[in-house]
């Protein structure tokens, strides 16, 4: 079976249908998600900041969670995260698709590959399954919610937002929207062999980019808003037919 699921970033923790909580254990640590029915299909839900939103940025133990969606047998993923934006053209309150990252983390565990079956590498030419991203466009456009754009993810440690002079260096390096969350988790999918996408819920605008501090009021409005549409659209294609076939998601690890 191949199962599919959101992962809901910062200010999506569920969506619409009935539910089950269950308790899956990893070699990394125990994971809760919830399986919910939408359309006749089973569809796992997995809050990324653990239940209450209590887990910050830098401390979530993304292998447990990838390893947890790969036992439950899960190959398809869409997931939110909330992001700044460092590029004029995109504004608090739009939603972009990621098409390719940036990797300034510093101090997680990015890899399930630890040496220990062998020296792999993993292929990074189509990070956010271009399969997954072009049904996402069609329903998008199909029910008339529009994406602003598509982005180039650039991913802090956090818990800290960045400096000015940060934001100038991702933008000049080709940064669209920078958040704290999607590496490890879209390349722990890729060394699954899982199709994985994601959509930016952009929040506020980066330091610097404008006058004012960064605003946590901006963050919850652009959440309610936008919450409902997105999860709606990933659920329109998870319940329909999805295979492999068009991606190169489950050949991208490679061993030399
Ligand atoms: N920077 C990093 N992560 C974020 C931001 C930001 O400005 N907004 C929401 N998540």
């Amino acid at each position: 079976m191949m199962r599919r699921a959101i992962i809901g970033g910062t200010g999506v923790y569920g969506i619409k249908g009935p539910s089950v909580s269950q308790k899956v254990s990893t070699p990394f640590g125990e994971v809760t998600v919830d399986i919910v029915t939408s359309e006749g299909t089973e569809i796992v839900f997995l809050p990324r900041h653990g239940k209450d939103h209590s887990v910050p940025p830098h401390l979530i133990n993304y292998r447990a969670n990838m390893a947890a969606l790969k036992q439950l047998e899960v190959t398809y993923v869409y997931a939110t995260g909330a992001v700044g934006s460092c590029n004029t053209s995109y504004a608090p309150g739009d939603v972009v698709l990621l098409t390719d990252f940036l990797d300034f983390t510093k101090m997680r565990i990015s890899t399930f590959h630890d040496g220990k079956t062998g020296v792999k590498h993993t292929d990074m030419s189509d990070p956010y399954c271009s399969n997954l991203r072009r049904l996402l466009m069609e329903k998008a456009g199909q029910a008339g919610i529009p994406f602003a754009g598509e982005a180039v993810y650039v991913c802090t440690e956090g818990p800290r937002f960045e400096t000015a002079a940060e934001i100038k260096m991702y933008q000049a390096m080709s940064g669209d929207v920078v958040g704290m969350t999607n590496v490890p988790e879209v390349v722990l999918a890729k060394e699954l062999g899982m199709c994985y996408a994601a959509a930016g819920i952009i929040t506020n605008w980066c330091t610097g980019i404008k006058k004012e501090a960064i605003a946590m009021h901006d963050i919850k409005a652009s959440m309610d808003k936008n919450r409902q549409n997105l999860t709606g659209l990933f659920l329109a294609v998870l319940t329909g037919k999805l295979d492999q076939n068009h991606c190169s998601c489950a050949s991208a690890v490679m061993e030399l």
